[in-house]
């Protein structure tokens, strides 16, 4: 049985005023959803604060993305070890964010993926097609690519402590979903790729959907058999939001 993993990426949202109101909020009403695993992905100079807030609760964090690189002259960038410094559970990488406004290859994708493998904090790898891919009917072929190239490098086993995000871009801050349907379709073709390399791993991997997940679509959405949980991006700046939607997934 797959725990259920409800994930609040903030993206480039808040001050240390409001995340910790947010915090208080989520750890206040955390317990009737204690069924569901949640956590939550600050920017990263708020790291330490939510460390401080949430260290010995069963609330986990992580960040955003992170450099391929281990250390050295990356202007800019953070590396896995120092994620280690901090406690993170969950690294997103390959959001697809990342990969249209900051270039991010499926090659670098899968790099960013090895290096939160290095350090042992868990990759949440986020896959997905555009509007344009759908409509010309090649949702699959462009999961599947950006899935092998994940595969290829680290192999199936690395499955085995990461989690993989299915957000169709086309449904990401847009306030419109995909059906249940069409996201479990999806899930499903990324869980038999999966079993193609072992049929193990592929029942143990927790499939998220992300993409205008809130309070109102989230039990349908997780009722479906192989959605695991959600990567929630506006709905996760409210506690109240954030939680309601863990409820659906108990
Ligand atoms: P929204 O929930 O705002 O559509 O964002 C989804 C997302 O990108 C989470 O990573």
């Amino acid at each position: 049985m797959r725990r259920k993993l409800v994930a609040g990426n903030w993206k480039m949202n808040g001050s240390a005023e409001s995340i910790r109101t947010l915090l208080q909020g989520i750890k206040d009403g955390a317990a009737p959803v204690a069924a569901v695993e949640l956590a939550v992905f600050p920017p990263f100079v708020y790291l330490s604060l939510v460390e401080q807030q949430l260290s010995g609760t069963a609330i986990s964090w992580g960040t955003q993305t992170l450099s391929e690189h281990a250390s050295g002259a990356y202007t800019g960038e953070v590396a896995g070890p120092m994620l280690n410094d901090f406690h993170c559970a969950y690294v997103i990488v390959g959001h697809s964010e990342r990969r249209t406004l900051y270039g991010e290859t499926d090659d670098v994708v899968a790099r960013k993926f090895a290096a939160a493998r290095k350090v042992c904090v868990k990759p949440i790898l986020c896959v997905g097609e555009t509007l344009e891919e759908r409509d010309q009917g090649i949702t699959e072929s462009v999961v599947e690519r950006q899935l092998k190239a994940v595969l290829d490098l680290e192999g199936i086993e690395a499955f085995n402590d990461a989690v993989i995000a299915y957000e169709p871009v086309w449904a990401i801050g847009t306030g419109r979903t995909a059906s249940p349907q069409q996201a479990q379709d999806v899930h499903a073709f990324i869980r038999a790729k999966l079993t193609e390399r072992s049929s193990e791993v592929a029942a143990k991997t927790r499939i998220l959907y992300g993409g205008s997940m809130k309070p109102a679509n989230a039990k349908e959405l997780m009722a479906m058999a192989d959605i695991d949980g959600g990567l929630i991006g506006g709905a996760s700046l409210e506690a109240k939001e954030f939680l309601a939607i863990a409820q659906a997934g108990c």
